[in-house]
């Protein structure tokens, strides 16, 4: 029996997030390099983005590679780059097919230029499907997006464009990369580290954290339900208190 059999289908979450980690030591633990662990990551990408289109799911983010990970040594970094510019290059035209949105997150220049157009042609080709849409975070850290906000308020309150007064949450979540996307309902991380590694810190307020030891390249379509089926086991009281959330529902009801 599949775990999709015990999902609530009108209770999906909105919005998923997953910090897609562990690729270097499930390639570690079979003798291999750690390149060979991205490579196989890119099964699970593949296999999470169809399910999530599948059930209907409206926007999913994957945290692909972080401002922080162009620290790591220059041959993993380029060989990230050159499986992303082939991976999005042989997905394309099936993204599309499936009526998938693809949009990126992250500092676009500072992507190797191949993959720059890479990217951009693919969200163009890709920018009129109306099913699922598929953020990428790529080069993407919070406290890069949060200081770059900022720094864009700062220059229309200079420009007189803008009142200090009329910084509303509303209006800051327009400055955000995220502009448009509504907050994700339930991020996942693999592979066993309970953290948040500059992923979307304003945007997860009150996302409900899944935290699993599966490794991102084990991350198969019936992990993804038993975190959802976990997730719609969860009470979100959004500072409220119990009583008020289960008299709502009754009345929703
Ligand atoms: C996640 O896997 C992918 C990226 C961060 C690019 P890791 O490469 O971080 O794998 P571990 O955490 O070292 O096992
Ligand atoms: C977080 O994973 C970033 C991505 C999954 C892209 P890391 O492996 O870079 O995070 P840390 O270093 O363990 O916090
Ligand atoms: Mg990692």
């Amino acid at each position: 029996m599949s775990l999709k059999d015990k999902l609530d289908l009108q209770r999906l979450p909105r919005h998923i997030a997953i910090i897609m980690d562990g690729n270097g030591r499930w390639a570690k633990e079979r003798g291999q390099d750690r390149l060979y662990g991205h490579h196989e990551g890119v099964e699970s990408v593949r296999n999470i983005v169809e399910t999530c289109a599948e059930l209907g799911i409206g926007y999913l983010t994957l945290y692909a590679f972080s401002t922080e990970n162009w620290d790591r040594p220059v041959y993993e970094v380029n060989g990230i780059m050159e499986l992303l510019v082939n991976t999005i290059r042989r997905e394309v035209t099936t993204l599309s097919k499936n009526n998938i949105r693809l949009t990126m997150i992250g500092d676009m220049n500072m992507l190797p230029p191949q993959c720059q157009r890479e990217m951009e042609e693919a969200i163009a080709f890709t920018s009129q499907n109306t099913g699922l849409n598929l953020v990428m975070a790529l080069s993407y850290s919070a406290r890069w997006e949060i200081v770059n906000a900022a720094r864009k308020i700062a220059q229309d309150v200079k420009n007189g464009t803008l009142d200090p007064l009329a910084v509303t949450p509303a209006v800051w979540e327009s400055y955000l990369c995220t502009a448009g996307i509504p907050d994700p309902e339930l991020v996942i991380r693999t592979s066993g580290e309970c953290r948040i590694s500059n992923f979307l810190l304003y945007q997860l307020a009150y996302a409900e954290l899944y935290f699993t030891d599966t490794r991102w390249p084990d991350f198969r379509q019936e992990n993804l339900y038993q975190a959802i089926l976990n997730f719609q086991n969860r009470e979100r009281r959004f500072g409220k208190t119990s009583e008020q959330i289960q008299q709502n529902e009754e009345i929703i009801s």
